[in-house]
């Protein structure tokens, strides 16, 4: 009987080693291949809808737009600039200060997310909810005048006013206290700026909705706001954005849109109200 060479390779070790790397690629190939699938399924089919279908909401607000010749306030420029936020952010929570013709726009745009509009006008809110009955809109009042705009300015100075915190417990005069409570339960992604009514001396202004904007998002728990504030060509719109909202949060301007990013000031609590 012939013996073994001596010097031939022992394969035994070999085999279980390539098995073991055939096992942990078959894992990895798996997980990748799972993830994937979820992604696909989740981004296809987030609504009722079936996936091929345009949803009914939004078919609805095509042919709104498509069979009326009143359009948005806003340009076709200005309105990319929040289009390009929300293309990244959306569905996100959009917090809209006034009702308007573009109201329907945003809620669309927000498609999947929250959007959610502030109206100082009753009978406007019910003229625009009888089109727009899915609309969540609430009405809130506003107790300020544009002619008190450069005193508040001032006030807006006093240390008050820098203490960064859920606006009801603020003692700063611009402070809003009086909003629905999810309004400051709520992390807004978005904010924008387009009312009050402020273009006769004896309308409230935006001078308020501009700094507790501004604070909402410095109180929010993480992350950042992207606040946009219309009418910039206005004084108060200009003097009231760069205050509060700050130049150092800048980030665009197109026409007569301004665009600001605000981070969280509970995560870097030593951050200055302004940059
Ligand atoms: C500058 S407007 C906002 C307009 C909106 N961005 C648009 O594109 O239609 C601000 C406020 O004006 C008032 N408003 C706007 N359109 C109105 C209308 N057709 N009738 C009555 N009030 C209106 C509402 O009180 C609203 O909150």
């Amino acid at each position: 009987m012939r013996s073994k060479p001596q010097n031939s390779i022992n394969l035994k070790p070999l085999t279980l080693l390539c098995c073991f790397f055939l096992f942990l690629l078959v894992l990895k190939l798996g997980s990748n291949f799972s993830s994937t699938l979820q992604n696909l399924q989740s981004k296809a089919c987030e609504s009722t809808a079936p996936c091929d279908k345009v949803p009914p909401s939004l078919a609805r607000a095509l042919v709104h737009y498509a069979s009326t010749n009143i359009t948005p306030q806003q340009t076709y420029q200005e309105l990319q600039v929040t289009l390009r936020v929300l293309e990244q952010k959306s569905p996100c929570n959009f917090l809209v200060f006034g009702l308007g013709n573009d109201s329907l726009m945003w809620s669309m745009l927000n498609y999947g997310g929250r959007t959610v509009f502030l109206e100082e006008s009753e009978a406007w809110m019910e003229e625009v909810k009888k089109h727009m009955p899915s609309m969540e809109a609430y009405h809130v009042a506003y107790d300020t005048k544009v002619t008190e705009a450069v005193q508040l300015l001032h006030l807006g100075k006093e240390h008050d006013c820098k203490d960064v915190k859920d606006p009801r417990s603020s003692k700063c005069h611009l402070a809003i206290k009086t909003f629905p409570n999810e309004v400051y339960n709520t992390e807004w992604d978005l904010i924008m700026v387009d009312a009050p009514t402020g273009f006769k001396a004896e309308l409230p202004g935006r001078m308020t909705a501009i700094y507790t904007a501004g604070l909402m998002a410095r109180n929010r728990n993480h992350g950042e706001t992207d606040v946009f504030v219309h009418d910039i060509d206005r004084w108060v719109e200009n003097k009231f954005s760069m205050a509060f909202l700050c130049e150092g949060y800048w980030r665009e301007e197109v026409g007569k849109i301004r665009h600001f990013t605000i981070p969280s000031h509970k995560v870097g609590s030593e951050r200055p109200f302004c940059p």
